[in-house]
């Protein structure tokens, strides 16, 4: 696997790919892998010749209160998981090399109105740092393909969004959540769950099961399930921060005929906040 700190030198790299006529797919990430970015890479794999992969903890998608300092920085064993799964290419900027003109003076990329909902009303900006970011890496990558996770289902519509209102010729592909055995969907932060909430931090999960049941079995009274999800998470000992049906494509709360479901719900552990979400169709 071939390592690169420099935008120049991994535009390189890449063109000479690009003349052999190869399809590039891309993985963003921010580092601290673990197997659901393993997958993702897969994924990518699937559809192109040369994966190539970035880690970069990108401060400006960070609240001022968040834990963008003690975020885990694990590059030399991020380095071996890639090269254990044949990862081609890992681009692993340096924040000047991102943000030469700082971060205040930074062009920024918005996505109105879906930016603002769920995560993003509790963390104001994250979004705006997220589609930023990654427009910056899809110019210095510009692969065929690029894989976000389903786990971050906010995430993925809102990137979604962005290629398609700014013609970016990227194929967005989503990658499955990828789980432990009791349901609980992979992530960086959960490093971050104590060892006595462990055994019931699946119940995010646990109530996302428990709505998408009721709405296949013909629930149309969303609020009602959303206050009962929330209920259940403050009963298992965490705090709920949301928990929403929404509109799979808008992310706006869902309507009674809304065909393309997706419920969404997030909470707060002592020393994590956890996402995960479900889709149906009904
Ligand atoms: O999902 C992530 O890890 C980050 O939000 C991303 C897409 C790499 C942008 O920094």
């Amino acid at each position: 696997m071939q390592v690169f700190h420099q935008i120049k030198s991994v535009r390189e790299a890449l063109q000479q790919a690009k003349n052999e006529g190869k399809k590039v797919g891309f993985v963003p990430t921010m580092g601290n892998l673990h197997n659901a970015h393993l997958a993702l890479v897969k994924t990518a794999q699937n559809y192109a010749d040369i994966v190539v992969c970035s880690i970069f903890v990108n401060r400006l998608q960070f609240g001022l209160n968040e834990d963008w300092d003690k975020y885990p920085r694990t590059l030399e064993n991020d380095i071996q998981k890639l090269k254990s799964v044949g990862c081609h290419i890992l681009f692993c900027p340096e924040e000047q090399e991102i943000y030469p003109n700082g971060m205040d003076a930074q062009t920024r990329v918005i996505v109105p109105s879906m930016a603002d909902v769920l995560c993003g009303a509790s963390r104001p900006g994250h979004f705006e740092g997220v589609t930023t970011v990654v427009s910056k890496l899809f110019h210095i990558v510009q692969p065929n393909i690029a894989v976000f996770g389903l786990k971050d289902f906010q995430q993925l519509a809102i990137i979604r969004r962005m290629t398609e209102d700014l013609c970016i010729p990227v194929e967005v592909i989503a990658g499955d959540i990828v789980r432990e055995d009791d349901g609980l969907a992979m992530s960086s932060r959960n490093t971050f769950i104590t060892a006595k909430e462990r055994p019931k931090a699946n119940q995010l999960h646990l109530s996302l099961k428990w709505v998408c049941e009721q709405i296949n079995q013909g629930e149309k009274d969303f609020q009602l399930l959303e206050n009962e999800a929330k209920a259940q998470i403050s009963a298992a000992g965490f705090r709920p921060d949301y928990f929403n049906v929404c509109n799979s494509k808008t992310l706006a709360p869902a309507a009674n005929d809304d065909k393309y479901i997706t419920v969404l719900g997030a909470m707060y552990t002592q020393g994590a906040r956890l996402i995960d979400n479900i889709s149906l169709e009904l």
